[in-house]
């Protein structure tokens, strides 16, 4: 039997943010690895193994999933949100450059899931309804230099941006850093949302202004996605107010 390896997005954590593609992956599959909290939200079906390790164990746990798919097994790896977003997908991909032969000849199958930045758009209305980047915050796999860098670059191009990673107990002051480099670019009315654990029963939206925008509002479940100067918040009354970016952008950025 020749073996296959999938991976699959689950999305951001609601039941009914996971495609029809991804439920039926996870159930064809003989074994499951995963995050542990991730792998808990796939309901059990008989004789399927699961294999949770640690959050920051992706590249073990990628070669432990190949190496079962290369035995013949049909394995699904699987990530919150999308897994082509700072998630499995990459850390397979590179497995297989850099792995063994047989692994080159493997059937692997990527399937979408909904990405944190979505989710935490749709909630509040069109923040990424123009130009816009996604960044990681996490400079476990890159210098601060370089993520300090690309914010200047992004806040100078006029993007919206959708922050993953703003902050976690190893990396306590990087997002506050980051605010404060934010701040010497873009209008301190510029709205902040805070999304946190999107789609599961704790979710927390929040809209700032970037002046007030407080580090402690954010933890490691949370999206953040700092406006651009054309960023609007719309009031309504007795309503949460939409933050929206227009389709139109008229001049070139300061
Ligand atoms: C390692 S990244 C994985 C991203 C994931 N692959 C995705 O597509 O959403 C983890 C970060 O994604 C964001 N995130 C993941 N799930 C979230 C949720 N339900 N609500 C808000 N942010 C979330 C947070 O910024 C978190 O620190």
């Amino acid at each position: 039997m020749s073996g296959r390896l999938t991976v699959v997005g689950l999305g951001p954590g609601d039941p009914r943010h996971l495609t029809p593609e991804a439920a039926h992956a996870l159930a064809a599959a003989d074994a499951l690895y995963g995050y542990g909290p991730y792998l808990d939200r796939v309901p059990a079906r008989a004789g399927q193994s699961r294999h949770p390790s640690d959050n920051r164990e992706e590249g073990a746990r990628a070669a432990m999933a190949l190496r079962h798919a290369s035995e013949g097994a049909r394995v699904a790896v699987v990530s919150g949100g999308d897994p082509g977003v700072f998630a499995m997908a990459a850390a397979v991909c590179e497995q297989i450059e850099h792995g063994p032969e047989a692994w080159r000849a493997l059937d692997v199958v990527f399937v979408p899931g909904i990405t944190a930045m979505l989710a935490v758009a749709a909630r509040i209305g069109a923040p990424l309804g123009h130009d816009f980047c996604a960044l990681s915050l996490s400079d476990n796999l890159k210098p601060w230099e370089l993520v300090e860098q690309r914010l200047d670059a992004a806040a100078k191009a006029g993007l919206v941006m959708a922050l993953y990673n703003p902050i976690s107990r190893t990396r306590p002051w990087q997002f506050g850093s980051a605010l404060d480099r934010l701040r010497r670019h873009l209008p301190q009315t510029t709205p902040v949302v805070f999304g946190r654990a999107v789609g599961r029963p704790d979710e927390h939206i929040s809209i700032m202004a970037l002046a007030e925008a407080d580090p402690a509002h954010a933890d490691m479940a949370t999206l953040v996605i700092v406006g651009s100067p054309d960023t609007r918040v719309v009031r309504r009354p007795g309503r949460a107010p939409l933050v929206y970016t227009p389709r139109a952008a008229a001049k070139v950025s300061a």
